[in-house]
């Protein structure tokens, strides 16, 4: 694919984005101030949503912020509060790492998250998918976090045959020819949201996708397998 085709795709996703984006909590901070989100506010997010859907997520998401409005006062917070307020997310392993991970935060970065990909992965709780997401979300870093929605997305684009384990490589290399340095946390998020509400596993809605024209299963109709 040409450089021009992938400023192409760039251009087109993120201006659907602007449009369509789904109107997030954690979004909220770059859409009200204009200004770049709260890593605190997407780490938090990142890890609810791991496991679990956006609507399960949401209130759970605002009760935390209420009573820890910011990563020194999760970190001072009583464990079992945590568990507590955790009850009905499921997978607890990610509570008790969540409350490490704001106290590494706090101890070794001084409270400040560590904007590179391969500090966040030192922390408890952030996979490589995690600090890819918070890379780019936080702190605009041309990451290529690869969810299952994602992989399905980048998998029909460039309608990739191969079974996985492998097609997850050949996704992340496509990604990263793909990932603008400029938004790339809006272009992450963009893919996360075309591939849960227009390129779904089953009949996708290609008459709504921006990349319907570039899309290879489109053109070949094999889209849905
Ligand atoms: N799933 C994981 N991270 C997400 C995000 N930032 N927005 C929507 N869905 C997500």
């Amino acid at each position: 694919m040409s450089a021009d085709q992938q400023q192409l795709l760039q251009t087109s996703l993120l201006a659907w984005y602007d449009v369509n984006a789904r109107d997030l909590p954690w979004r909220q901070v770059r859409r009200v101030q204009g200004g770049p989100a709260d890593p605190y506010k997407v780490w938090l997010s990142e890890i609810m949503l791991q496991q679990t859907t956006v609507a399960t997520v949401i209130p759970y998401y605002t009760r935390f912020l209420e009573a820890w409005p910011r990563v020194v006062d999760l970190a001072a917070a009583d464990q079992d509060r945590v568990l507590h307020q955790w009850q009905g997310l499921g997978y607890y392993a990610r509570a008790r790492n969540l409350l490490k991970c704001a106290r590494a935060v706090v101890a070794d970065y001084g409270g400040e998250f560590p904007d590179a990909e391969d500090e966040l992965l030192k922390l408890p709780g952030i996979g490589a998918y995690t600090a890819g997401a918070i890379a780019a979300i936080a702190f605009q870093r041309p990451s290529t976090p690869v969810d299952g929605n994602i992989r399905r997305v980048i998998a029909r684009l460039y309608r990739l045959a191969e079974p996985p384990p492998g097609l997850g490589a050949t996704v992340t290399t496509h990604m990263s020819t793909l990932v603008p340095d400029d938004r790339p946390g809006d272009f992450i998020q963009a893919l996360m949201d075309l591939g849960s509400g227009i390129c779904t596993p089953k009949s996708p809605n290609c008459h709504a996708c921006p990349w319907a024209a570039d899309c290879m299963a489109q053109a070949a109709g094999d889209a849905e397998t």
